[in-house]
């Protein structure tokens, strides 16, 4: 029997990184035109009119992606059952020294949590940027409460997926390997998402 179980398909690591690399370019045209701290960064693009123009462009690109990422995982994370309840009131384990044993689905709570804000936080992105992008068509005092919904979005924005990065890489070693080549442990998925490895193998040990 495989060490194995499968996580993700092609399809799905290949719109997870496209969505990655279109959120940082999005991060690094945008920093500069978001605050003159990071007036710099405008030089990655050769001036504030090239950043500008990327920003615009890969942002049509990340609207796109990162919606059909929510799309293809909203069965996925769409309900919180009382296994979820449960993590959420324990914050998954991660501010305690207790052991919990979590029982998952194929996603967490926390999980399922991120997937719905960047759902909505894209959207919000998306028709803001949009307003941003036309100012002379528009209210002048549309355009600046969009600006200013703009720049909060993105901070917190910014903030999940800098702590997405860590619970998906050095916070819970073994679940990058699901994304990098599709497939996980049977031990880690049977740690991390008990449930779902129940689900898809039908056993109840890892080996
Ligand atoms: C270097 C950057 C990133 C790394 C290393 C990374 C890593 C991962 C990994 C390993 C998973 C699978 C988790 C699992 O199997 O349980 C995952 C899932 C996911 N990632 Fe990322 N990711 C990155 C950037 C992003 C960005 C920028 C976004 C959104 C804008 C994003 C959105 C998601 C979503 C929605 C999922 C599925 C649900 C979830 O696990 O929360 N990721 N990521």
């Amino acid at each position: 029997m495989s060490k194995y179980v499968e996580r993700f398909n092609t399809r799905e690591r290949v719109l997870h990184w496209f969505v990655t690399v279109t959120f940082f370019t999005q991060l690094l045209s945008g920093l500069g035109l978001f605050s003159r701290l990071f007036v710099g960064y405008l030089d990655l693009f050769g001036g504030g009119q090239g950043a500008i123009m990327v920003h615009k462009y890969a942002g049509i690109l990340f609207l796109a992606s990162s919606l059909l990422l929510f799309l293809n995982h909203r069965k996925e994370i769409s309900t919180l059952d009382d296994d979820d309840r449960v993590w959420l009131s324990k914050l998954g384990g991660y501010l305690s020294r207790d052991t919990y044993e979590e029982n998952n689905g194929k996603f967490n709570a926390g999980q399922k949590l991120f997937g719905i804000f960047m759902g909505a936080s894209t959207v919000i992105l998306g028709i803001t940027g949009f307003v941003i992008w036309f100012p002379v068509l528009l209210p002048r005092s549309l355009v600046q409460v969009s600006l200013l919904v703009h720049g909060l979005i993105f901070v917190l924005f910014i903030m999940f997926v800098i702590v997405h990065i860590y619970l998906a890489t050095i916070g819970n070693p073994g679940t990058l390997d699901g994304m990098l080549w599709g497939r996980v442990s049977r031990i880690w998925a049977r740690k991390h998402h008990v449930k779902w490895y129940k689900e898809i193998t039908g056993q109840e040990k890892a080996s």
